[in-house]
């Protein structure tokens, strides 16, 4: 137990889990920063990390099922805080302003009959966060370390209280150094962009593979060479290259090497 305070208004009824990840807080982490000793500890955390559209958060919301752990997607959370700073006006050029806003932000997650269901106050952005212009600010943030900190405490937080299941961008690396598990998902640039372009067509949206793969190029190209907590593998971590997999063998393939170790 890592002595973490409770969560004072979780409410859990049914099969839908309201964790409130965060409440209005001023709260800073800036002289505690990323070593912070509670991460020393060996955690029991599948920490996925991987470029994008490489099945992160489906993958990692069907594992926590299976495994009975709790699911954090921590893209979803770097998209409330943009959404949250475009709803104030904030300037996205300014990262002090950024941290403010980002630290003011009444952020709920919920897990809905398996469904993400994501909440700033009583306004649900579950969808209003996936818009490409969320997808188009995002870097701002991901970018700004102040918001990185807080919502990095955030994530530690949430997964000192139970068995979770994270995925992002820096889980292994930066996040949970010490988790039990660390899973690097990756799949060729081609079929990530296929996977992307039906997902879109699901939605009834054409979307032009040259343009989807150019995009899914640059954000990788962001993330991989920002200055904090930049995408890469662990060096502890196993991976597991889905090109060739359908998803419910990569979804085995974790649920197996959990199992091994556990
Ligand atoms: O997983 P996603 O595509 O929803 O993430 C959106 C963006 O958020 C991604 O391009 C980079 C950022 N991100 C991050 O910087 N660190 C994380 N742990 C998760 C996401």
């Amino acid at each position: 137990m890592l002595g973490l305070p409770a969560y004072a208004d979780e409410k859990v009824s049914g099969s839908t889990r309201d964790r409130r990840i965060s409440r209005s807080s001023p709260l800073s982490i800036r002289r505690r920063g990323f070593g912070n000793p509670v991460c020393s500890q060996i955690t029991d955390i599948v920490a996925i990390d991987g470029p994008v559209g490489a099945g992160k958060s489906s993958v990692g919301r069907r594992v926590a099922e299976r495994l009975g752990f709790a699911y954090l997607d921590t893209g979803a959370m770097y998209r409330a805080a943009t959404w949250w700073a475009i709803e104030n006006g904030t300037d996205l050029d300014n990262p002090e302003a950024l941290t403010a806003i980002t630290q003011s932000m009444p952020l709920y997650m919920s897990d809905c009959n398996g469904e993400l269901r994501v909440r700033v106050g009583e306004q649900d952005i579950t969808e209003a966060i996936r818009t490409p212009e969320i997808t188009r600010q995002i870097c701002k943030l991901a970018h700004a370390l102040g918001v990185r900190e807080h919502l990095v405490r955030l994530q530690r937080e949430f997964s000192a209280r139970q068995p979770t299941v994270a995925d992002g961008r820096d889980m292994g690396s930066v996040v949970f150094p010490k988790a039990r598990w660390k899973i690097y998902l990756d799949a060729s640039l081609e079929e990530r962009a296929r996977r992307r372009a039906a997902q879109f067509a699901e939605k009834g949206l054409q979307v032009e593979l040259a343009e989807l793969t150019r995009d899914i190029e640059e954000r990788d190209r962001k993330d991989m060479t920002r200055a904090v907590s930049p995408l890469r593998k662990a060096p502890d971590a196993r991976v597991l290259d889905t090109t060739q997999l359908t998803f419910d063998r990569s979804v085995d393939a974790i649920v197996d090497f959990v199992r091994e170790v556990l």
